[in-house]
């Protein structure tokens, strides 16, 4: 990728670029949590967005998408916004970056990936993630903090894109390490890296292929649920909501809302267990938080589809540790931990038994945990 990336770039604009790349991302545990101020254990992967990038001296941004073969040209202000949707990532970390006092100038780049797109590994956040990067490498002499950079990429999803998101997905592509998940509280944005060393277990994640798109999606309406209930509470998000608070204002509160809140606050309470079990080894507890968060996402938070609750049925038919579904969700892929000795009949298996009822089978990404944003 990164040779074809230059070879593109030398035969538009003439110049060899500077290379930079930033990773999508997979979670274990805490979905839709993120928003509510709770917690999320996520870790960069080894598909990334890749850009080669160099200043043009003009003020403007011509960008190459070489995977959608679209080129597009734009200013800096707030009303050079392009059309295309692709081009208003890049856009909107500039503005972003602007905004802040920071410095962007006119410049040229190719990018390109191979984040599957809206399967829920994030996409975006590893396009954000990687041009903010290189806009603070390259025009700020690296002075915007990572966190910085990671909410650069979030307002870029708010004020650009439509989408309400977390900082999840921006955190994880601009923090990851290779072979350590992380544990972020969302509200207070503090950290720790895990080792993940899952012996005698593999992380596999089995892309249903059903495309999501959280723009337009009703991703934004969970959130609002959880605000409305967090504000009948008198709290400010749901991360300081209890089962015991949410019982009392019952009668305030829609049968709809309520089932919200229900998944966010049992999946806050599973991501703390998930971090004890991890430090025990004790995997099977972790398999049964993730099975515990798909039928809460499925059932209470409604925000599966017919596929992936196929998909997690076979696995577990297929005796597979845990599996859910990750990410925002309404499509995409899930996540499961599955014992080494099964994995070859579990991939068979839900091949085959996925084509039989759907006519196509599911696409399967071995997971493998790797560097977030960098310089190449
Ligand atoms: C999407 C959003 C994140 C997070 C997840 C659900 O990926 O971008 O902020 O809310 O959904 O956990």
């Amino acid at each position: 990728m990164k040779e074809k990336i230059i070879a593109l770039f030398k035969e538009r604009f003439g110049e060899e670029p500077v290379m930079y790349a930033s990773s999508g991302r997979i979670n274990l545990i805490g979905e839709h949590t993120d928003y509510n101020g709770g917690f999320v254990f996520p870790g960069a992967i080894d598909k990334c967005i890749m850009a080669g990038i160099k200043e043009n001296g003009t003020d403007k941004v011509r960008v190459y998408s070489a995977d959608l073969d679209s080129y597009t040209e734009f200013g800096l202000n707030e009303e050079d916004k392009p059309n295309e949707q692709w081009a208003c990532y890049v856009f909107g970390v500039c503005r972003e970056i602007i905004k802040r006092g920071g410095t962007v100038k006119g410049f040229d780049a190719v990018f390109a990936g191979n984040v599957p797109l809206g399967a829920g590994l994030s996409s975006s956040a590893a396009l954000e993630s990687c041009f903010a990067f290189a806009l603070n490498d390259m025009f700020n002499d690296n002075k915007i903090d990572k966190f910085e950079l990671a909410k650069i990429g979030q307002s870029t999803e708010h004020n650009y894109c439509g989408v309400n998101c977390g900082i999840m997905d921006q955190f994880a592509s601009v923090f990851g390490k290779k072979d350590h998940l992380m544990r972020l509280d969302c509200r207070s944005l503090e950290h720790q890296y895990y080792p993940f060393d899952a012996k005698g277990y593999k992380l596999v994640l089995i892309d249903s292929r059903v495309k999501h798109e959280l723009v337009d999606s009703p991703y934004n309406k969970r959130r609002e649920s959880c605000e409305r209930v967090a504000a009948t509470l008198g709290v400010e998000t749901l991360r300081d909501a209890t089962m015991e608070m949410l019982e009392a204002n019952r009668d305030k509160i829609s049968d709809e809302d309520y089932k919200r809140a229900v998944y966010v606050i049992g999946e806050k309470q599973r991501v703390l267990d998930v971090c004890d079990a991890l430090e025990r080894g004790d995997f099977e507890t972790v398999g049964k938080c993730m099975y515990e968060t798909h039928n809460g996402l499925s059932k209470d938070y409604e925000v599966s589809c017919v596929e992936l609750d196929f998909l997690n049925d076979i696995a577990r038919e297929c005796d597979v540790t845990g599996s859910r579904i990750m990410g925002g969700g309404f499509g995409g892929c899930t996540i499961n931990l599955v014992k080494d000795d099964l994995y070859d009949k579990f991939i068979a298996t839900v091949c085959e038994k996925f084509n039989a009822e759907y006519g196509h089978e599911p696409k399967v990404y071995d997971v493998i945990i790797s560097d977030g944003a960098r310089r190449l």
